[in-house]
């Protein structure tokens, strides 16, 4: 509960408006409390993840790095050479910034992923026949069983390109020298969005965009994390999004558990397709819906 209220006063307090930002005199009064409210949260965060640095180092204590048990991300920024060891404030902010960047989106996308399930039982039967038969009914789905899910991967393809969960990646991008982009001159100093929800729907890259449509991408093999630009929901370039393949993975293994066990039908209020542009793309009326077990 603690790390879902720290995300979600992260996200309102990126998303205000802050006239302090543009007036300096009201940035020193601090009028609407932004500052405050940041200082606060930033406290709240070195607290919370300053705790999971300690359980680390406990667990860690005078035990060789390639001997540690769970080996996770925090272990191997505490086993890193003493000339690469970050400090535990710049540990802190790298690790904040992994939670804070990777819960919100993927939560999203699979809200979205679910709700088009909900909308579409015919694919629903589908992906859940292409699981029935390459993981059976014995055994949980694992990692290594996404790889022979094509039509899985496809419905989640299909998911990022009509309701990217970034749909103007980092929101806004500062050029530092003049650029010619296509036909355009983006001269020193503009800050530029990418829309990419636009790309996604243009009809002159996509055929029938506004159809939900996972077998578009059975037939053309699209790559997602950046290569094509039709399609770039984790953006592209040096600030790509680093948590792509984790945040792929993990939307995939959820799905597919998900499937694997449940039909998912709606709830008598149905599905609201409507969407809520906040500094993510959210459903603007959460997704209910029920959930029968399969077996
Ligand atoms: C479906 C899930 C996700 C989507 C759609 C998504 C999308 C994005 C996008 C569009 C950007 C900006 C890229 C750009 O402007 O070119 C970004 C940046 C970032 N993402 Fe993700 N992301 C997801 C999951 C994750 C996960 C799981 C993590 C971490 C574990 C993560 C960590 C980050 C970080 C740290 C940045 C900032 C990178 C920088 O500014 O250099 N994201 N993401």
């Amino acid at each position: 509960m603690e790390l879902e209220s720290l995300v979600k006063e992260g996200y309102e307090l990126l998303g205000v408006f802050n006239w302090g930002d543009h007036f300096p005199l009201l940035g020193w009064l601090d009028l609407q409390g932004v500052r405050r409210r940041c200082r606060a949260l930033a406290a709240r965060v070195n607290v919370f993840v300053g705790k999971i640095i300690a359980e680390h180092r406990r667990k860690n204590h005078g035990v060789r790095i390639d001997e540690v048990e769970s080996g996770d991300f925090v272990d191997l920024l505490l086993g890193l050479e003493e000339k690469e060891r970050l400090s535990d404030s710049d540990m802190v902010a790298v690790l904040w910034e992994m939670i804070f960047r990777g819960t919100d989106t993927v939560a999203i996308l699979l809200e979205w992923t679910m709700a088009r399930m909900v909308l579409h039982p015919d694919m629903q039967a589908k992906a859940q026949a292409e699981i029935d038969s390459v993981v059976g009914s014995s055994r949980p789905v694992s990692d290594s069983d996404i790889q022979h899910l094509p039509y899985l991967q496809s419905i989640v393809k299909e998911t990022l390109r009509m309701h990217p969960p970034g749909p103007l990646l980092s929101w806004a991008r500062l050029a530092i020298h003049d650029v010619n982009v296509g036909d355009h001159v983006i001269p020193a100093g503009t800050t530029a969005m990418v829309n990419m929800w636009a790309i996604t729907h243009d009809e002159t890259i996509w055929s029938e965009p506004q159809k939900f449509n996972p077998d578009r991408f059975i037939d053309e093999d699209v790559n997602i994390l950046g290569s094509d630009l039709r399609l770039a929901p984790f953006g592209s370039g040096r600030r790509v999004c680093p948590g792509k393949t984790m945040a792929l993975a993990t939307a995939h293994l959820w799905l597919a558990q998900l499937l694997k066990s449940f039909k998912w039908v709606p709830s008598k209020n149905g599905v609201d397709l409507s969407g809520n542009l906040k500094m993510s793309l959210e459903m603007k009326n959460p997704l209910v819906c029920v959930a029968i077990p399969r077996y």
